[in-house]
């Protein structure tokens, strides 16, 4: 396993596994990984024969006053865990090699309607950020197959409708969250968390847990469910920053006719913002 740090060098070696015949998967990531960028990667060696993982920082998602600065950098710890599973390629570019003239001025990919609310309204150009740097390295590895973490789930929604949109060649794949053993769901934004706010964050996940038990049960009036669950958010000490129920296919607002749902919700715990997701259905 080699790590590339150019999109010269990257696209040769690429080019290289494809003249040898290999499908070529990309999972794109920022770094800091942890067992769910893990099951990514292993999926994406399952499906295809080179696997790329990208490793970049990308300052165009993040917002004046987030944690650019300080998201966490872990190269090496990184590369030996990648190494580890048997991962082809590491691409890992510096911020000049991505935007080598910045950022003002640079083309940007905007996906409307999938893009706006929930993430997007407390995180205004966020989606912009993420569509334009993932259309750019689907456009420098050109892979069969880009996966990404369901975590993210309106993510995974603006990307699927931009590789739609777009007629990108490429098959999007979305693979569950991964969790800790009390429900949390693995992000690198948890190592932010003290231990006494560690220890309320699993709150997120039982909260969007019961918002489902209660549909499930039959129970429909949908403002009641989320507001009682926003009260028990923040009687726990969590300052919900949305709760939604959608529908998990356009990620419209959910009515009494939706079947296939999704509850949506960000969290602040201090100044560390979660998010997480449950799909479910209902007959
Ligand atoms: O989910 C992430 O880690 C990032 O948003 C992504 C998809 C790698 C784009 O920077």
């Amino acid at each position: 396993m080699n790590t590339l740090h150019t999109i010269a060098q990257l696209r040769a070696a690429v080019s290289r596994a494809r003249q040898e015949g290999k499908r070529i998967g990309l999972v794109p990531t920022m770094g800091n990984l942890h067992a769910g960028h893990i099951a990514l990667v292993e999926k994406a060696l399952q499906r295809t024969d080179y696997v790329v993982v990208s490793i970049f920082v990308n300052p165009m998602q993040f917002g004046a006053g987030e944690d650019l600065d300080s998201y966490p950098r872990t190269l090496p710890e990184d590369q030996a865990k990648l190494h580890e599973i048997g991962t082809h390629m590491i691409f890992a570019p510096n911020v000049s090699e991505m935007y080598p003239e910045g950022m003002d001025g640079h083309t940007r990919i905007a996906v409307p309607v999938v893009s706006e609310g929930l993430c997007g309204s407390s995180r205004p150009g966020h989606f912009e950020g993420v569509a334009t740097v993932v259309s750019k390295l689907l456009n420098i590895v050109q892979p069969d197959l880009a996966i990404f973490g369901q975590k993210d789930f309106q993510q995974l929604a603006v990307i699927r409708k931009m590789a739609q949109d777009l007629c990108m060649p490429v098959q999007i794949m979305g693979e569950p969250t991964v969790r800790a053993a009390d429900g949390l769901a693995l992000s690198s934004r948890n190592g932010y968390l003290s231990a006494e706010q560690r220890a309320t964050a699993p709150q997120l996940y039982q909260t969007l847990q019961q918002i489902a038990a209660r549909l499930q049960a039959g129970q429909r009036d949908f403002a009641a469910i989320v507001e009682e669950a926003r009260v028990q958010l923040v009687a726990a000490g969590l300052q919900p920053d949305y709760l939604d129920l959608r529908d998990a296919n356009s990620l419209q607002p959910a009515d009494e006719q939706t079947t296939e749902l999704v509850a949506l919700a960000a969290a602040y715990l201090g100044t560390t913002r979660l998010i997480d997701n449950l799909q479910f259905s209902l007959n």
